[in-house]
């Protein structure tokens, strides 16, 4: 990500400040980063706040107008851009982009550009439902070059609650790096996928339970990335630490019985099952739903096996769909990796060593090694949890493309 180029453009709205926190997380990451301000986003921050976190001079509306360059500055701009966010997002800028409109060194750069552009909405709800407001949004839609994001529900700046806020900053960060991941092309849009994610709980009484420490996060990259891809996701998920971004369906659980009737049920409209959840292998053999006092728990706790999920689904599999696992191991991870391969009839496995240092539960890096059962094995060196999905998710099209090779 060294080498790469963003070009923040800052809106005139409230969801602006948020917006530092996104600059910020890009340049300490080595990403270089510019930042344009509207002339009504210099409201809310100024042209220093995103000098400073930029590390390189804001440009605004003077600057375009300056006589002093040897290009024009939107020229420069729009070439030296590897991806553009728009954010927040504003009616007025979302009206001129629909429409071609170029009044300022933004809209200007936009159009001179042709790399992939973010965009991140947020106003007061009243505007958003504006038919005029929808029209435009919907529209854009039809150009390629541009990725759309929120805005969420909540509560707003103006007390309204409802739809018009601007997704989260880690949202708009991780889309972003989907981004330079892929260029922001779409090859996984007419996939289905679905994705499980988490932990289970196998309560003993309401409040003792049999689990393990997975957080999720690895299944949420894998959602995320799967869905800046253009694939319609599925995730279904035990506890987890994240919030997951409405445009992703979700089915929350808590027990693996759960997590496996909501895998049954998704799973026929699904062409690939990703199975990142650390499912229990026992539970306890009774289940007490009121809470045991600590004189009626037992001295030994008799346990049963719950049953494998994925080598269930992997008995049910039809020729089109896909299914990958994942293996965390300790010590050696390939050998068993490779036997759960096979024994639950799967395409793919990803290998992960949960006894190194920064990969495995509650990490936000991963590593490990992916295997396929046509035995090609590719070797993840230490990166975010969003790069591992990524690669699973190439590693897995590559597998899908070699099939279609052969069949042909
Ligand atoms: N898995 C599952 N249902 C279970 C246990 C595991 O679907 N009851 C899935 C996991 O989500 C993972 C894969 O099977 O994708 C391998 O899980 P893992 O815990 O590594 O292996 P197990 O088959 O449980 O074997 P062991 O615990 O003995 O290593």
């Amino acid at each position: 990500m060294a080498s790469k180029r963003a070009l923040i453009g800052i809106g005139g709205g409230i969801a602006a400040y948020k917006v530092c926190e996104v600059m910020s997380h890009l340049a300490k990451a080595g990403i270089e980063v510019r930042a344009i301000l509207t002339q009504a986003a210099q409201a809310f921050i100024t042209p220093l706040t995103a000098t400073t976190l930029c590390r390189h001079p804001a440009y605004t509306d003077q600057d375009f107008w300056q006589p002093s360059h040897t290009r024009p500055l939107h020229i420069e701009l729009g070439e030296w851009a590897d991806l553009i966010l728009l954010a927040p997002l504003t009616a007025h800028t979302l009206a001129k982009l629909t429409h071609g409109l170029a009044d300022d060194l933004l809209t200007n750069t936009i159009l001179a550009s042709t790399c992939p552009v973010l965009l991140a909405p947020a106003m007061n709800t009243t505007m958003w439902q504006q038919m005029t407001v929808q029209r435009n949004w919907q529209q854009l839609r039809q150009d390629d070059r541009y990725h759309r994001i929120g805005p969420a529900a909540g509560m707003l700046a103006c007390d309204t609650v409802g739809t018009g806020r601007m997704v989260e900053p880690l949202h708009l960060i991780s889309y972003l790096t989907s981004l330079l991941h892929t260029g922001g092309r779409r090859d996984l849009a007419a996939k289905r996928i679905l994705i499980s994610a988490g932990g289970t709980r196998e309560y003993l009484d309401p409040v003792r339970f049999i689990g393990n420490p997975a957080t999720g996060k690895m299944g949420l990259a894998l959602a995320e990335a799967a869905w800046h891809r253009g694939a319609k996701v599925t995730l279904v998920h035990g506890p987890i630490a994240e919030p997951v971004l409405a445009e992703i369906e979700q089915v929350a659980v808590e027990r693996s019985q759960q997590m496996q009737a909501a895998l049954l049920t998704a799973f026929p409209q699904a062409d690939w099952l990703i199975m990142a959840a650390a499912v229990a292998d026992v539970k306890p053999a009774s289940f007490s739903a009121v809470k045991l006092a600590k004189h009626e728990l037992p001295e030994s706790l008799p346990l049963e096996p719950v049953p494998d999920i994925l080598a269930e689904l992997g008995s049910l599999k039809q020729p089109h769909q896909r299914l990958v696992g994942f293996a965390a191991q300790t010590g050696d991870i390939l050998p068993p990796a490779r036997q759960k391969l096979i024994a639950k009839h799967l395409d793919a496995i990803a290998a992960n060593p949960i006894d190194q240092p920064e990969s495995g539960f509650g990490s936000s890096l991963n590593q490990g090694v992916f295997l396929d059962r046509q035995g090609r094995q590719r070797s993840i060196p230490t990166c975010s949890k969003l790069e591992m999905a990524h690669a699973l998710l190439d590693f897995v099209s590559e597998l899908e493309c070699s099939d279609s090779n052969r069949e042909q």
